[in-house]
């Protein structure tokens, strides 16, 4: 404890690494038994309840994730939309007084169900969040880091710079990867962050408001990228930046006071919006 009050910094760090290294630890047996087709549905809801000490954040949410597609979840602060998140891939469990109900099937089964184990959940549904975080090691070792406590030695650096290429990232520092990450930009640090997810392979990539700290230059690349990842994997980011869903996803729920008032495509909500509250929130008239 003390040492937390002296440099809280590090101690973060310390315990983000532990944590890391504990969620990469062990594999999940449900990968191998899954052989997704462009159709599949990754996850489906079915009345998803989160409270926090009873009170309802989450009301009875029912809606599908489809396989390499790119789910954005909009809707004003505080409708839940990162409560909904950390539902799939089970962060909510680490938060004491939330409970969640309802029903959420990964690839079929349920996520939630006695046998699985909700660190290996959280290394298949890997997530990145609004401020990105590398650890206090150099970019290689950043990348390496999960790779490496999955026990691979083999072809590290070919490792390393597939994750760097899938974010985007590698011509920029392919030169100093054994330089620290804290000198490179928010927008780099995020791309690192999203590198650092993927080296471990995830199936599925979770963000929350992965932009809110960048500049427009820097967004516009993460969210590039983004829409570039759904070739290699399953993603859905909150986001409250309307033009940033509308450009990077394919389908878009939104979320209102913890209710999902609509999902459907992309394009669809944008242009024609079923409902009307649908239609005040993107063009601006609340949230
Ligand atoms: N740990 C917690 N304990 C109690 N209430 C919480 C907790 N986390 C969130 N809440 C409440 O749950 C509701 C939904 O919060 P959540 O963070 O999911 O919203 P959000 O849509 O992500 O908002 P924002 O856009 O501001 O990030 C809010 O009313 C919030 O105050
Ligand atoms: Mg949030």
């Amino acid at each position: 404890m003390a040492q937390d009050e002296i440099r809280p910094e590090a101690a973060r760090q310390a315990r983000e690494e532990a944590a890391e290294r504990a969620s990469i630890a062990v594999r999940p047996e449900f990968r191998s038994q899954t052989s997704a087709t462009s159709k599949e549905k990754v996850f489906e809801m079915n009345g998803i309840e989160v409270l926090y000490s009873g009170v309802s954040a989450v009301k009875g949410i029912s809606m599908d994730v489809g396989h390499n597609e790119v789910t954005a979840l909009i809707g004003p602060s505080g409708c839940g939309k990162s409560t909904l998140l950390r539902c799939l891939n089970r962060m909510n469990d680490l938060i004491p007084n939330a409970e969640v109900q309802g029903e959420l099937l990964y690839h079929g089964e349920d996520l939630y169900g006695p046998n699985v184990d909700p660190v290996q959940v959280r290394k298949l549904i890997g997530m990145v969040f609004q401020k990105p975080n590398p650890f206090p090691k150099s970019i290689y070792d950043n990348i390496a880091f999960g790779p490496r406590i999955l026990g691979r030695k083999d072809g590290m650096d070919e490792t390393v710079e597939k994750a760097l290429r899938g974010a985007a990232l590698w011509e920029e520092v392919k030169d100093r990867l054994k330089s620290s990450p804290l000198a490179l930009s928010g927008g780099q640090q995020q791309r690192l962050c999203i590198a650092r997810t993927l080296a471990t392979e995830p199936e599925v990539m979770l963000l929350d408001e992965p932009t809110a700290s960048l500049d427009p230059a820097s967004s516009q690349k993460v969210e590039e990228l983004v829409y570039e990842l759904r070739r290699q994997i399953t993603v859905v980011i909150v986001t409250h930046n309307m033009q940033q869903a509308a450009r990077a996803s394919d389908r878009t729920a939104f979320m209102l006071s913890g209710e999902l008032v609509e999902v459907g495509a992309t394009r669809g909500l944008f242009t024609a919006p079923k409902d009307p509250r649908t239609e005040a929130y993107i063009t601006g008239r609340f949230g």
